[in-house]
């Protein structure tokens, strides 16, 4: 195995300790790498004006993809009031870092799997198993925003039934934007053995933006004849998720629905606990587990880690570690089928690091036998494997992103400096 450089950048609140857990069951596994450690989250925009700041940027530049833990992110007032003085009239606003490492290092893919570990008592159904490919770049994201109507819109005549002092969003889809997520779905439908790709999104009433969406999923749709297509406004669809999860497979949409959409799917299959994602682009991604920052439950220990290490699991593979990342999956799937260390959202008692030696425990087991018989899990675990993302999407490994550094400048700049900032 190569060692591979991985930028670390557990954030704050419940971060670092998810961080931690997910490290522990990575370093039980035999992943080789050198984890660079980043300054990100509330306390830099605070003290500098930037939650992600420029040498953070110069890390992810340095590194084959980051592990990203949380961070607080408080509402524009908040954020006003918590800078510090000295940079109190510069004019910075706050824009959330994770938005921001997605759309500068152009991770368009969001991939969220969701899916029911036999045993877990938190399963909304057992069999659920689907997958969000949220489009992670565009839509109500870009960051274009406005506390009231700017003078110079006001002579378009649309703008005029807005009322003067009403606050804007503006929402971008384009039309390649729209068919590369569309594509990387249905790419990873056929590679998975996936039978179904569902379209969301609500172009009964967002007709130019949800219809640019809506057109170019039909059209990719239509190159992939062996994969069942159809499509949902996002309203239905949350109704027929909890009505009939099982009818559903991978889902593709924009970016706001799919955050929605997402939280709902998540919950389904035991909740944030289990909600883990990948922020992919052709060169580089950002893994990190779905939750929040939860700073109330902050350095109690008591958080569920195993998003945490699901992130990672998900990091290995798309490094290209298969077999690991099929260890860490099953190691995941054993615990919860056994029920040996169970966090307080699961009806347990067990902290953060228990459930990342449970996990680890269970992987040393795994890789023990490996060399001599197959992995015997609890019959209860499941087949997980193959495990669902995205190693086969991939050409090649990883090269470092220097060779697209000029975006990355571009738009180092765009973030907290930016007066429009969303
Ligand atoms: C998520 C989160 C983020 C998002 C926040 C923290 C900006 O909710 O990753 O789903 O809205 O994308
Ligand atoms: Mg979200």
């Amino acid at each position: 195995m190569r060692q591979y450089s991985i930028a670390w950048l557990p954030g704050d609140g419940i971060g670092p300790e998810v961080c931690d857990a997910a490290r522990l069951v990575l370093d039980a596994a035999g992943f080789e790498a050198e984890y660079l450690p980043g300054d990100i989250g509330w306390d830099f925009w605070c003290a500098e004006g930037d939650a992600l700041p420029a040498r953070t940027i110069d890390l992810l530049r340095r590194t084959d993809c980051a592990f990203f833990g949380a961070i607080t992110s408080k509402p524009a007032g908040d954020a006003a009031r918590e800078l510090s003085p000295k940079l109190q009239d510069r004019g910075l606003t706050y824009r959330s870092p994770i938005v921001r490492m997605r759309q500068m290092l152009d991770l368009y893919i969001c991939l969220r799997p969701c899916r029911a570990f036999r045993g877990n008592p938190l399963n909304y159904r057992d069999n659920i198993d689907l997958v969000i490919f949220r489009e992670n770049t565009e839509g109500m994201y870009i960051g274009v925003e406005f506390p009231k109507v700017p003078e110079e819109f006001r002579a378009i005549p649309a703008m005029k039934r807005i009322p003067e002092d009403a606050a804007i969003s503006i929402r971008s889809v384009t039309y390649d934007s729209s068919r590369r997520i569309v594509d990387a779905a249905f790419q990873f439908a056929i590679r998975n053995g996936r039978r179904k790709v569902t379209a969301v999104h609500k172009a009964n009433v967002l007709r130019a933006t949800c219809g640019v969406f809506l057109e170019a999923a039909r059209e990719v749709a239509a190159e992939y004849p062996q994969i069942e297509f159809d499509t949902a406004n996002v309203d239905a669809m949350c109704m027929w998720l909890l009505k009939n999860p099982l009818n559903y497979d991978v889902i593709v949409t924009t970016n706001l629905f799919g955050d929605i959409l997402s939280d709902l799917c998540a919950q389904m299959v035991g909740g944030m606990g289990f909600g883990y994602s990948g922020n992919i682009g052709e060169k580089y991604a950002v893994f990190e587990p779905t939750h929040g920052s939860a700073p109330k439950y902050a350095g109690q220990g008591k958080v569920n880690p195993l998003a945490g290490i699901l992130a990672a699991k998900m990091m290995v593979e798309w490094l290209g570690e298969t077999e690991l990342a099929r260890h860490i999956q099953s190691a995941v799937a054993d615990v919860v089928a056994r029920g040996s260390a169970r966090t307080y959202d699961l009806g347990g008692t067990a902290t953060t690091i228990e459930v990342a030696h449970a996990v680890a425990d269970a992987l040393r087991f795994a890789r023990i036998v490996a060399g001599s018989q197959p992995h015997k899990p609890h019959p209860d675990a499941g087949v997980h494997t193959p495990t669902e993302d995205m190693v086969n999407m991939r050409a090649a490994l990883p090269q470092r992103i220097d060779s697209h550094g000029t975006k990355v400048e571009e738009l180092a700049g765009t973030g907290a400096h930016d007066a429009q900032g969303g």
